[in-house]
This record gives structure tokens, sequence and C-alpha cells, in this order.
């Protein structure tokens, strides 16, 4: 890999692309040179890099030639359709779409939890759904610690999950409200401001959703832990940025909330915000903008056997989207990758992906 590579952010312009720039820069990632990608609707935009104003090409399949690495967030089925291209003309693609993660040639990536997967790829790495991260930021060192049989979860999803529009849906919402306006819904199918919706992606013959399910699938590649099992409901709610999501976790070993403690506070990316008394958790609103994830609430869950409950919260357009891929370039970078798999079996890491 060239030293100072030259990066392309396929779909620059929506709400997770903007954050890969801003990523890029303020991580003081080596780009030798940058190109940003998106639709006929954007070409001549022009975003803000280092201090200098690019201009936005058209994603071509004639893009990818003399690029090293490319971030794609542009959604499944740009990815599905142009990340082969992209690898096949020899750049690596860290791809945020849900389109390969469950590839067994694909590694899935969650740098503090899997670094070492990174050297697996074959042109393509991806990066995990925003809910997966942000649990799995606080569920696995704790699996590293007690072993985690299952957990049984409800997400609070923000609305720029959804994407640039959605952000601007509920911005709209709000005002037409406040100003005894009638409502007008674009994004999503029921009225998203003063409201929650048990509704994120679409639905499956099990009554689950597609969302719902990426914990358990996603969870048992990453934490190469293929028996994990997840429970989850996914809920969007009123809020700009950053997902929480309350978590009761069951343990092999016995779990006391001190020792628990002594684990978050140790775990890579991880805050703990945990002093109730003090009306002290996290709160999507902090973690808006942070790279770190947040946890708090904890404590030993009533109804389970060696169970704990915690609430986690992160701002998902970062460590659920342009944070983890910007990771997962300086990965590529870095050759003295040190494999964190303490606790994992020779054969759980072989047929993880
Ligand atoms: N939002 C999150 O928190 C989050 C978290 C994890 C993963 N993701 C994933 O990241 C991807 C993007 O999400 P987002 O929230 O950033 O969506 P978004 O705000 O709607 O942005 C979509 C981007 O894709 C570009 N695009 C759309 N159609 C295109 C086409 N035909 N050719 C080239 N570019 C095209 C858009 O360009 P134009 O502006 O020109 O239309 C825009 O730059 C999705 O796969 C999503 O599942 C999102």
């Amino acid at each position: 890999m060239n030293e100072r590579p030259h990066v392309a952010v396929v779909g620059a312009t929506g709400a997770v692309g903007i954050e890969m720039i801003k990523t890029l820069e303020k991580r003081e990632f080596p780009v030798g040179k940058l190109t940003l990608l998106a639709s006929a609707r954007s070409v001549g935009k022009t975003l803000k890099f280092r201090g200098q104003d690019i201009t936005v090409k058209e994603l071509t399949k004639n893009s990818f030639s003399g690029i090293d690495i490319a971030l794609f967030s542009a959604g499944g089925s740009i990815s599905k359709e142009f990340a082969p291209i992209a690898a096949q003309a020899g750049c690596v693609v860290v791809d945020n779409s849900s389109a390969f993660r469950m590839d067994e040639k694909v590694p899935l990536v969650i740098p503090e939890i899997n670094a070492a997967d990174v050297k697996l790829h074959k042109g393509i790495i991806a990066n995990p759904n925003c809910t997966t991260a942000i649990t799995l930021m606080a569920l696995y060192p704790l699996h590293k610690a007690l072993g985690c049989k299952r957990i049984f979860a409800s997400s609070y999803q923000a609305v720029s999950g959804t994407g640039a529009k959605a952000i601007e849906e509920l911005r709209r919402q709000v005002d037409q409200l406040v100003h005894g306006q009638k409502v007008t819904k674009e994004v999503y199918p029921h009225q998203i401001a003063f409201n929650v919706l048990p509704h994120v992606d679409s639905f499956l013959a099990t009554g689950y959703t597609k969302e719902e399910m990426k914990m358990e699938n996603e969870g048992r590649k990453i934490m190469h832990h293929p028996n994990f099992r997840a429970s989850v409901t996914c809920v969007r709610v009123p809020v700009y940025r950053a997902h929480s999501v309350a978590v009761s976790a069951e343990f092999e070993k016995l779990v006391t909330v001190e020792a628990a403690l002594a684990v978050l506070k140790e775990a890579p990316g991880l805050d703990v915000v945990d002093n109730p008394a003090k009306a002290e958790y996290p709160l999507p609103l902090y973690q808006s903008d942070q790279y770190n994830c947040a946890v708090g609430r904890l404590r030993k869950d009533c109804a389970l056997d060696n169970g704990l409950c915690f609430w986690v919260s992160g701002d998902q357009l970062l460590k659920g989207a342009a944070l983890n891929a910007v990771q997962i370039a300086e990965e590529l970078l870095n050759e003295q990758t040190v494999p964190d798999l303490a606790g994992v079996s020779k054969t759980q890491q072989s047929c993880a992906v």
C-alpha cells in the first residue's frame, strides 16, 4: 500500500460521506490525493478538505484507476455494482453498506475487536451495522472477560442513521408542528417528530426486521462467537444524531457490577459514564461528534442468571460508519497490526471470515 494513498470517498455528499472527509482530516490520515464521488446530481459541488475546495465528480465504472483506497457510503445497490469494479482496478474498498457484510470472503471489522481480520481481505472490507458496532464496543470486552451467551436489547436510533433526507424530515416536521401546519412525510411511514417508530429496515417473515437480525449475525462474525444470540427491537427516535441501546446480557461466568466496571474502564474507544445519583449516564446529545462510545446504567439483571443490564450510546455517523471506516484504512497502512484475539480459540478465528 502506498504510504500516502490516493483515497476516494464514494457518496461524499451524504451524511456519512461528509463525516468521512472530516474524519480523514481530523485524524491526519496521510491522504496523498482525495477524489470525491457521488451521483450526477452533485457534479460540480465543492466540499472542503484541509482548507481546499474539492469538486465532486460523478461515480462511473472508470472512477477507480489510480485510487488506492475507496471508502463507500452510497447505499447497498451502488456498493454491489461498483465495489467489485473498484477492487478489480486494484483499489481496497471499505464498504459501509450491508451488501458484503455476511460474505464469507469479506472481513467485517471493528478495529478495537478484530483488527487482524483486515489482513484477510481480497479487495473488499465491510464496516458493520451502526447499532451493532455501538453495542459491541461495550459488549465485546465483557464477552472476552465473562463469555456472553445471549443478549436482549432495544435500540433508540437517531434519524441521521437514515441519511441526509431523514435529518431534513425531522427538522421540517418540528417546524411544521411549531407553526401549526400539517405534517408532511417522505422518508418514514409515520410522523417521526414527537413520536417513536418500532420499525427500522424491512420486516422479515419471522416478525423481526433486517436491522434487528444484524446484531446476531454480524455480532457472531465480528466477535468470532458462532453461538452468540441476540433478540433485538430496533426503534427510530426523534434524535438527530447518535444511537443508544439498552442491553440485557447473560454470561457464562458469574458477573458482578464491580468486575464489569473494571473491564469496561479498560476498554478501548469506550468511556464509562455511570453515576446515577448525579443523573450521569450516556446521552446521545453528548455523544454526538465524539469518537468514543459511552456506557452506563450498569446493574445486575434481576430476571437473568449471571445477567447484566447496561445502556450504551455512540455517534453512529462516526463509530457506526465514518470513524470505523477510517480506522480500517489506518489498519491497512499499519503493517505492525497486533491482533487482539485474547480469549478467542484458533478454530473460532479461522471459521469467522
Ligand atoms: N447514516 C448512518 O448513520 C449510516 C451508518 C452506517 C452505514 N450507513 C450506510 O452508508 C450508506 C450511506 O448512508 P448515508 O446515511 O450517508 O445516506 P445519504 O445521506 O442518503 O447519502 C447517500 C450518498 O450516496 C450518493 N448516491 C446516491 N445515489 C448514487 C448514485 N447513483 N451514484 C453515486 N452516488 C450516489 C449520494 O449522492 P447525491 O448527493 O449526489 O445524491 C450521497 O452522497 C448507506 O449504505 C447506509 O446504509 C449509514
